[in-house]
């Protein structure tokens, strides 16, 4: 079993590592040539972004040719996932990429514009998250053939949503801010999917951003941070380490 996956602070590389099989990351995959896969099973676990889909998420559904006989895709999400699978499934069907098996899983919400992390850490255990991971990676084990659901609100957030996104990442570079802790460690730049990330005496944001707050939530010193941010409280899934991230997206 392939498992390819995107993570900035952790959640899905914990789920894609509770599904075992061989770990891909997404972002290396895209730096690499190859394009053709085959297994008995593969998967793409990947966070929802703004009720859709991160950039190098629709790039690779864009770019890989996956072949196996059971496929499927889990998206992690914070609080309200609204046509994030949706867009993912119609994806799929313009690439002609077919997926047996789609879930949702409700983890820890790391959009610092919206929320205060501390708050989503302390709702953490009433998502009873390890409650859903042995429930899809039973689904997944027996090669269940399930599909979540579409609710309606879902077809309303898609359009928007993806426009929003594709919006925000432009601007985005102009919204961070590095204080005096910035030890210049380059950290951030390990961590940043598509390598949009200079460091010189401190970092230097590109115009490629994924928006993702991989270089935040990640800074050992807590250095950076968002102009319009609820939190100074920085989040990665206790079950991942730094050492994963770097590795995942540098
Ligand atoms: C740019 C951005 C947009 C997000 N949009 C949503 C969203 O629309 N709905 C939601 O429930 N969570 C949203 N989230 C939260 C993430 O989907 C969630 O925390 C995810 O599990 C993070 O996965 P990761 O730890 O693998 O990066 C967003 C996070 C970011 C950074």
């Amino acid at each position: 079993m392939k498992i390819f996956y995107f993570t900035a602070t952790g959640n899905s590389l914990c789920v894609a590592k509770r599904l075992g099989g061989e770990l891909l990351s997404i972002p290396r995959v895209l730096k690499e040539d190859k394009r053709y896969f085959k297994d008995d099973k593969i998967g793409v676990v990947f966070p929802c972004y703004y009720f859709g889909v991160p950039k190098s998420v629709e790039s690779f559904l864009r770019e890989a040719v996956l072949e196996a006989p059971y496929t499927f895709a889990i998206m992690t999400y914070g609080n309200m996932d609204g046509g994030g699978l949706r867009r993912f499934r119609s994806l799929a069907r313009e690439v002609e990429t077919r997926f047996d098996f789609t879930a949702k899983i409700k983890m820890v919400d790391n959009y610092l514009p919206m929320f205060d992390i501390a708050d989503q850490l302390a709702k953490e255990t009433s998502k009873e998250i390890e409650a859903q991971l042995a429930l899809i990676a039973e689904r997944v084990t027996k090669a269940q053939r399930i599909h979540a659901p579409n609710p309606f609100a879902s077809r309303i957030t898609t359009f928007f949503s993806s426009v929003t996104y594709h919006r925000a990442a432009k601007k985005a570079p102009g919204k961070f801010q590095i204080n005096q802790d910035c030890n210049g460690c380059g950290i951030c730049a390990s961590v940043c999917p598509r390598s949009n990330i200079v460091v010189e005496k401190a970092p230097r944001y590109l115009s490629d951003c994924e928006i993702c707050y991989a270089c935040i939530h990640n800074c050992p010193r807590g250095a950076i941070h968002l102009k319009a941010e609820k939190s100074a409280v920085r989040f990665r899934n206790r079950e991942v380490s730094l050492k994963e991230i770097i590795s995942a997206n540098n």
